[in-house]
């Protein structure tokens, strides 16, 4: 059967350049051979992060049901925007939460739910650098949840008109680029597979 790809995106914005991206890559996905089920955020709300708050609660649902898509798929698509070089406060809490042991106290060390599993990153600005200096720390923070990410990334840069009104990208180089993401994802998890 085909792998099947969680997609996320760092903002749950209506309208937000980045889950523009995402649909490219999932797209680029899908062409290669897998599943994807895009997710948004916005629909997991969850605390800031607190330990007194997990002592006194346990996890919250949300983070718990995130866990829970986490484990059921085979790979991560993620798009962020950047927010002073970095990715979104919104996407680093949902997956502090979801790094958390699981509701059954396993999980940790090592986030087993995500360890092993591709992720691929892309960003969208409306500046030059197209979220470019996120990336970095985007592939960092996925990596030290157990994420392999793949070496292929992209920033579509001037976003806000590099979409036709049908969502898809103008430009054909910045459209393989992000295609090129999913795509690399998709078959990294077959491979982890071995299929
Ligand atoms: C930004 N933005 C931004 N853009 C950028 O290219 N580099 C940056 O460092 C920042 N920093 C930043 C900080 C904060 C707090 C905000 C709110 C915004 C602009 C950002 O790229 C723009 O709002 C995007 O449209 C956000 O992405 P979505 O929501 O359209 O996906």
């Amino acid at each position: 059967s085909k792998p099947c790809l969680l997609a996320l995106s760092g903002s749950a914005r209506r309208d937000s350049l980045n889950g523009k991206v995402l649909a490219v890559m999932a797209c680029g996905a899908e062409v290669a051979g897998a599943e994807v089920r895009v997710v948004s955020l916005g629909e997991y709300p969850l605390p800031i992060y607190d330990g007194d708050l997990e002592d006194a609660q346990g996890l919250p649902d949300n983070a718990a049901r995130l866990q829970q898509l986490f484990a059921d798929h085979d790979g991560l698509l993620l798009t962020s925007p950047e927010y002073n070089g970095f990715f979104t406060p919104l996407l680093k809490n949902a997956l502090d939460w979801v790094s958390r042991p699981l509701p059954d106290g396993s999980g940790q060390p090592g986030t087993v739910h995500v360890r092993g599993k591709p992720a691929g990153i892309a960003a969208a600005s409306p500046g030059g650098l197209g979220g470019l200096r996120s990336l970095q720390h985007t592939r960092q923070y996925l990596a030290n949840l157990g994420f392999l990410v793949v070496p292929e990334q992209m920033g579509v840069g001037q976003a806000g008109q590099a979409f036709t009104d049908g969502g898809e990208l103008r430009d054909e180089d910045v459209r393989k680029g992000v295609e090129g993401v999913g795509a690399a994802v998709a078959r990294l998890a077959m491979a982890v597979r071995g299929g």
